[in-house]
């Protein structure tokens, strides 16, 4: 039975308070707090195994090489992928910009980038930076309920699109798009396939399927530590890449001007790898098999549709993306008005901002302890398809219950007179 209380009890940071309140964490879209487990696994790794890997006989770096081996096997399994097609990185933005260099030189001018109107910062700017060399990017725009417009999506679907890399859960709207139903029409039009997977990994059961090329996701956003993510890519997509950087480890032979490289994922991990962090990310994945994915995903909703409704009571709440819970995970991203401040204004002849800013809407509930994203969430360009400069989110995670919910709800509700 998932029960949230006992779940609590494994996050030390949430047993602390703040001038005698408890925290109402709202935030892991931006990171994750972490289980005692992850915590442990990374003290225990430093405590009793600490070496560098793949590189010394000795049994200590034999050990920390299982460690870290045993960690990707673990991270293959979670997806459903072979421990060789996963490649440790820093985290999600650094796994797509490795595509971007990489995947840079078998591209022409003329050739075309499909990504959307949703996307995070991390999955336009790599693609962004290949539009100096004459190559086209273009966005699927969403329709006005924050679901991707399929129709849009095929229309923007041409000959020369060569890569196409789409979010599956938005870290702003929440919706979960059809990945499967896109990496079909993708693989039809003979293009990759990419998945920003940095908000669906963590919180839903996720298998590849043949259709995806790569994936790439965060360990701290799904109860690992900071400083290690994950590239997957199907075994013969990364055997035909090359490498992104060069260096120790990442070779099988060097002579004075040739080099033969590792076979991937080695090739993509030069230098001293964060092993830590890979123990950690595998403490992490443990932790959520125990408590089941399927259960992390029912959890979720289950806060997030009771958050809109309590958000439905309120008019000066706007909340952004689809209204069913099924269709959308558990990101909220709102606005708030001061209708009784809008109406003196008005009195006034003062022109107001319909909105509260989302940051002082934060900093208000900051003095109670309830922690909210405010700003643009790395979304500039969805921003500016919504026409708001921001909007203040609300994020779930297994260790969030109804109470942070009500809390934030009824701070909410002090705001103005509706
Ligand atoms: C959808 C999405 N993609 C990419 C990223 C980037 O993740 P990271 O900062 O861990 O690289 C984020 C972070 O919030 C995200 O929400």
């Amino acid at each position: 039975m998932y029960d949230v209380r006992t779940i609590r009890e494994d996050f030390p940071i949430l047993n602390r308070e703040v001038n005698g309140k408890r925290i109402v964490y709202l935030d892991s879209t931006a990171t994750t707090q972490k289980p005692r487990k992850v915590i442990d696994a990374i003290v225990d790794y430093y405590e009793n195994y600490n070496a560098n890997v793949h590189r010394s006989v000795y049994k200590l770096a034999a050990e920390a090489t299982d460690l870290y081996e045993n960690a990707r096997k673990n991270v293959g399994d979670f997806i459903g992928a072979k421990q060789e097609e996963i490649v440790f990185t820093r985290n999600t933005t650094e796994s797509l910009n490795l595509l971007s260099y990489t995947l840079e030189s078998s591209m022409k001018k003329g050739d075309r980038i499909l990504i959307s109107e949703m996307e995070h910062h991390s999955n336009i700017l790599p693609w962004m930076r290949l539009e100096e060399k004459g190559i086209l990017l273009d966005y699927a725009k969403i329709d006005s309920n924050g679901y991707l417009d399929i129709e849009d999506f095929k229309k923007k679907l041409k000959k020369e699109t060569r890569i196409v890399s789409i979010v599956h859960q938005s870290n702003v709207l929440g919706t979960i798009n059809p990945i499967d139903e896109l990496s079909s029409l993708a693989k039809e039009n003979g293009s990759i396939f990419i998945v920003d997977a940095a908000q669906s990994v963590p919180h839903m059961p996720f298998r590849v399927n043949e259709n995806f090329d790569y994936v790439a996701f965060s360990g701290h956003k799904m109860l690992g530590p900071l400083g290690i993510g994950v590239l997957y890519g199907k075994r013969e997509n990364l055997e035909n890449l090359q490498p992104f950087l060069r260096g120790g480890e990442m070779i099988k032979d060097v002579d004075f001007h040739k080099v033969s490289f590792e076979d991937s994922p080695i090739k993509f991990e030069a230098g001293t790898p964060n092993v830590e962090g890979a123990v950690g990310l595998s403490a992490a994945i443990d932790y959520l098999q125990d408590l089941g994915m399927d259960n992390v995903r029912t959890h979720e909703k289950q806060l997030t549709k009771y958050l809109m409704l309590k958000f439905a009571d309120n008019k000066n709440i706007t909340v952004y993306g689809p209204n069913e819970a099924e269709k959308r995970g558990g990101v909220v991203a709102f606005n708030v008005k001061n209708s009784q401040l809008l109406r003196k204004a008005k009195n006034e002849g003062i022109r107001l901002d319909d909105f509260i800013h989302s940051h002082d809407i934060a900093s208000f509930l900051d003095d109670s302890n309830v922690y909210v994203r405010s700003g643009h969430h790395c979304a500039q360009p969805l921003m500016r398809t919504l026409k708001v400069t921001g909007t203040a989110r609300a994020s779930f995670y297994v260790y969030n219950d109804f109470e942070d919910a009500e809390i934030l709800a009824s701070k909410l509700g002090d705001i103005g007179v509706q």
